[in-house]
């Protein structure tokens, strides 16, 4: 039996059209657009608009898309995985949402919950499934409408957060391409520094919550920053030592992307050239668990089959992990 590897066949993604720069933010907050680029690389972010409209609406454009390119048809996907923190609704999961709308039939299909870390801990758990034989079409769609959490009248939170979905559908390789190796991490200590504190059974909404905007997100910047470079650097140092991959041998490294300067740092302490480190944050901001798909989407057409990519990730929880993968179309 030739060993089976998880591999990407296909990317589709969603960006919503409505575009919020820097420049609108200044005047919605005391900012600049100086500030944002400075501290963050961020220009702009898309903002999904429209009443009643959740995660799902982009999440479903993305699948949408991903069938279209693939040739795939809803009835053969096997297995729907949503990493979200923003879905439609605390319950049922916005991957049976999706399912729903799209006619995804025959498939079981689930949310997870691993912050900006989503995508990997998605593709790690669809790759379980597909080397084990018990899956042939697994999408992973990652989606956030973070614009919903996100308060527009706290300068320090609200520049750094967009919308989007991508999805990827992942299928059994039989020469080795795929996912070659992963390294994912929790610590709830984190919770402490980034966290959403109302709405969930710990308190659930009131009056008071919302009147205290405790529905919005709460971020210790600074703290979260030294985070997730110590441990994006850590993750990424033990996938490259495993795997005796250098600077010489990777073609890409897609960072999740929070702050182009926690992406330089983690660049800077791998020794990676600039010209393969992947970036598209100055456009979307900070997608949570869709940023790194979304990458994969903006630069879909760059890679080649074999290519060497590795993979960081850093988010609430907090969750991290790094991982190598090698292109397969
Ligand atoms: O995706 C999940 C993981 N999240 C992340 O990885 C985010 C990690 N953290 C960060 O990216 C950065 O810490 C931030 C972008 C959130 C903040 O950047 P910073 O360089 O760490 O700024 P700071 O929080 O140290 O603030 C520096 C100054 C402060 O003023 P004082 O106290 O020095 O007078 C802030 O009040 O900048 C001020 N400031 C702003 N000024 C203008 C904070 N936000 C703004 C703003 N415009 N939007």
């Amino acid at each position: 039996m030739p060993k089976i590897t998880a591999a990407i066949t296909g990317v589709g993604g969603y960006i919503p059209d409505y575009v919020l720069t820097n420049e609108e933010l200044s005047r919605m907050v005391d900012t600049t657009d100086e500030w944002i680029v400075g501290h963050t690389g961020i220009h702009e972010r898309h903002i999904l608009k429209g009443e009643g409209l959740g995660m799902s609406e982009m999440g479903v454009q993305a699948v949408k898309q991903l069938l279209e390119k693939t040739g795939v048809s809803p009835d053969e996907v096997d297995l729907v995985i949503c990493p979200t923190v923003t879905g439609d609704m605390i319950f049922p999961s916005t991957a049976c949402i999706i399912c729903d709308k799209v006619g995804i039939k025959n498939a079981f299909a689930f949310d997870i919950n691993a912050g900006c870390s989503g995508f990997l801990y998605g593709y790690t758990i669809a790759k379980n499934f597909i080397e084990t034989g018990m899956r042939k079409k697994v999408i992973v769609v990652a989606g956030e409408k973070m614009s919903a959490l996100t308060d527009y009248t706290d300068r320090k939170t609200c520049p750094l957060f967009g919308d989007g979905a991508a999805a990827v559908l992942i299928e059994p390789n039989y020469d080795g391409f795929g996912m070659q190796d992963v390294t994912l991490h929790s610590d709830g200590m984190g919770r402490q520094f980034l966290y959403q504190k109302a709405g969930g059974s710990a308190y659930p909404p009131s009056e008071e919550t919302v009147r205290n905007r405790e529905h919005f997100i709460i971020q210790d910047g600074n703290s979260v920053y030294k985070h997730a470079v110590t441990n994006m650097s850590a993750a990424t140092t033990t996938i490259l030592n495993r795997n005796s991959l250098t600077s010489d041998n990777i073609d890409y490294f897609i960072s999740h992307q929070a702050n182009l300067r926690i992406i330089d740092s983690v660049r800077n302490r791998m020794g990676l050239e600039e010209e393969k480190v992947l970036i598209n944050i100055h456009r979307v901001g900070n997608t949570s668990a869709a940023s790194v798909p979304l990458c994969l989407w903006d630069f879909e057409k760059r890679f080649k089959k074999g290519d060497s990519i590795v993979i960081a990730t850093f988010g609430a929880g907090f969750t991290w992990g790094a991982a190598y993968i090698t292109w397969a179309y």
